[in-house]
């Protein structure tokens, strides 16, 4: 049923690059979203509470942990998977898509963990794997039996047959390395997996297929489920004459790798967007009435930031389908100076449909973790980048606590990638050092589990660094709330923006609305001290600025006052200043 539901009152924004402005923000018609003003929080199940004792995260540990949530100023969590699976790829390898894996809790489990969410004002995202299922899904183990309607639910192929030895039908390669064809004995025909070879590509060819999956999807949103974070979009389609793809050049990569090949019949294909479209509709159509809260739908898709455009909902301002924006976990690195910032941040903004709202990514559970792949000193001063630019921030647990990679020994990898790449070259893919326990306090375990073994090794610095040890002190947990608080304030959500590489190394951005107090942020991404001029840069600044979040390495504190002529900035140091003395904004 088309949804005719209309949104009102809204204000498209835009954007302009010919003057110092690089993003002119709403006007007080705009009606915020939920999601818009909001922080997303990754919560890595296995690895955020243990509540049963057998090491392993689980609901009823989320669910003992709501309030500190709550606490943190999150508006949104977003489950890494928790459907029936066998744990090949730790939950993204689904084999019942209706039901709770039971490491995790039971059906009963997740209700209770909703409502105590939704009691605490917190929607709940899941994380939904549309590309491929588990081996051991019945939808497979049908296919390969030729039981209608599965026998094309998955994409097969015949063999080729060279010089009389049977291969892949082409050459296509799986993300996990090795080629993308696995051949079954029972069907003796091979199948497609992007993944691992036990993640059989659903095949959405088969317009049955689409409609599977929007059965799952009502099933879980019936249910009061917010939304989802949809899993690689990007790998969706593919083409449909299984053409060869090219060799990359790139060197350094070995045969198997998948960077070995360019991946343009098996990546971003156009069709991945009419898919999109589908689900867009099937979740707006919850909306029946005005009060009713959009659902949401985030993408994950790494590619070049125009390529992710055409995902946003139509009509961006009112609708709620978005793709992540990777870019500062692609782009930035210890190299970044600040051109580079104003870049990464421009270019999503001024590439972004009319009226769109931005959203900013600084680490997940696929990538090193922010303080380990920047500079931990440095934590707070992204933070304050993130959490003040104009979007939606998404945040990786633990990393509100600068949480650092644990170095996970070879004898201790878990993750399947990194396994299929061998004892020499693990460290180049594993993504266990950034999926470690949660430091909650400094007792057994972190305060994780009483297990005596947990699944993956915690940060041995967790008895000085933890939750409840940076609850008592200004730290990185302390700086991050502060800035949670202050994303509700009107110049955060309206306001324009105005970005400034105020030396080679400090990067410093405005944000202002009406005649509302000006928020200005500057971060030292340097190894080099620094003195910089605000009023160079915007003059109508007034000469003397208060300190609304300082950094833990700044040396100044909430309250202080600055020369806006003389703003001094230890390395990696960061500030949010602003234009009003009064200690109500
Ligand atoms: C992307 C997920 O984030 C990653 O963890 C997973 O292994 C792959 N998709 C396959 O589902």
């Amino acid at each position: 049923m088309l949804n005719v539901f209309l949104c009102l009152g809204l204000f498209v924004s835009h954007y302009t690059v010919n003057t110092e402005i690089i993003y002119q923000g709403f006007n007080s018609s705009f009606v915020p979203q939920w999601w818009q003003p909001c922080i997303i929080y990754e919560v890595y199940v296995r690895s955020f509470k243990d509540s049963n004792g057998d090491g392993l995260g689980d609901l009823n540990g989320i669910t003992e942990k709501v309030d500190y949530l709550k606490n943190l100023g999150v508006c949104a969590v977003w489950l890494s998977p928790v459907f029936k699976s066998p744990q090949l790829d730790f939950g993204y390898d689904i084999s019942n898509f209706r039901e709770i894996d039971p490491i995790y809790g039971t059906t009963h489990d997740f209700d209770r963990m909703l409502e105590k969410f939704h009691k605490a004002g917190i929607k709940v995202l899941l994380d939904f794997v549309p590309n491929h299922t588990s081996n051991m899904h019945d939808w497979f183990k049908k296919s390969v039996k030729k039981i209608d309607p599965y026998t094309d639910y998955f994409i097969w192929k015949d063999a080729k047959y060279v010089d009389g030895v049977r291969s892949p039908p082409n050459n296509w390669l799986s993300v996990f390395s090795g080629s993308a064809w696995e051949w079954s004995e029972g069907r003796q025909q091979y199948y497609f997996h992007q993944f691992l070879v036990e993640q059989p590509d659903l095949n959405y060819r088969n317009p049955k297929v689409h409609e599977e999956i929007k059965d799952v999807m009502r099933f879980w949103l019936d249910r009061g489920l917010d939304g989802f974070r949809i899993d690689a979009i990007c790998h969706v389609y593919e083409k449909e004459d299984f053409a060869d793809e090219p060799l990359s050049g790139k060197p350094g990569v070995l045969p198997t790798d998948y960077l070995y090949l360019d991946h343009p019949y098996t990546m971003q294909l156009p069709e991945n967007v009419g898919l999109v479209k589908e689900w867009d509709e099937l979740i707006y159509s919850y909306k029946k009435k005005e009060s009713d809260e959009l659902k949401i739908l985030v993408l994950e898709c790494y590619a070049p930031t125009k390529k992710l455009m055409p995902y946003y909902s139509n009509d961006s301002t009112c609708r709620s389908t978005f793709p992540f924006n990777f870019n500062l976990v692609e782009h930035m690195d210890r190299e970044s100076d600040a051109q580079d910032l104003k870049t990464m941040i421009s270019t999503w903004l001024i590439n972004m449909p009319e009226g769109s709202w931005a959203n900013w990514v600084i680490s997940n559970h696929d990538r090193d973790r922010i303080a380990s792949r920047m500079e931990s000193t440095l934590l707070d001063g992204i933070h304050m980048i993130q959490m003040m630019l104009p979007g939606t921030a998404i945040t990786y647990y633990g990393d509100e606590l600068g949480m650092e990679n644990s170095y996970v020994r070879w004898d201790q990898v878990t993750d399947t990638f990194a396994l299929n790449y061998g004892p020499e070259r693990f460290q180049l893919v594993n993504r266990d050092p950034e999926r470690s326990p949660f430091p909650w306090d400094d007792t057994k375990n972190a305060g994780f589990s009483d297990a005596s073994n947990v699944w993956l090794p915690i940060h041995p610095n967790f008895w000085a660094d933890n939750m409840k040890q940076q609850s008592k002190r200004k730290s990185h947990l302390r700086t991050y709330k502060q800035l949670a608080r202050l994303r509700q304030n009107p110049t955060l959500i309206y306001g324009d923006l105005d970005m400034f590489t105020l030396s080679k190394w400090t990067f410093g951005f405005t944000r202002s609305y009406k005649d509302n107090p000006t928020y200005v942020v500057v971060v030292n991404f340097g190894s080099e001290t620094e003195t910089v001029d605000l009023l160079k840069f915007r003059p109508t600044l007034p000469a003397i600025l208060k300190v609304k979040v300082s950094s833990l390495n700044s040396g100044l504190v909430t309250g202080n006052l600055v020369n806006a002529t003389s703003i001094f900035l230890r390395p990696k140091a960061g500030l949010v200043l602003i234009t009003s003395y009064s200690n109500e904004v």
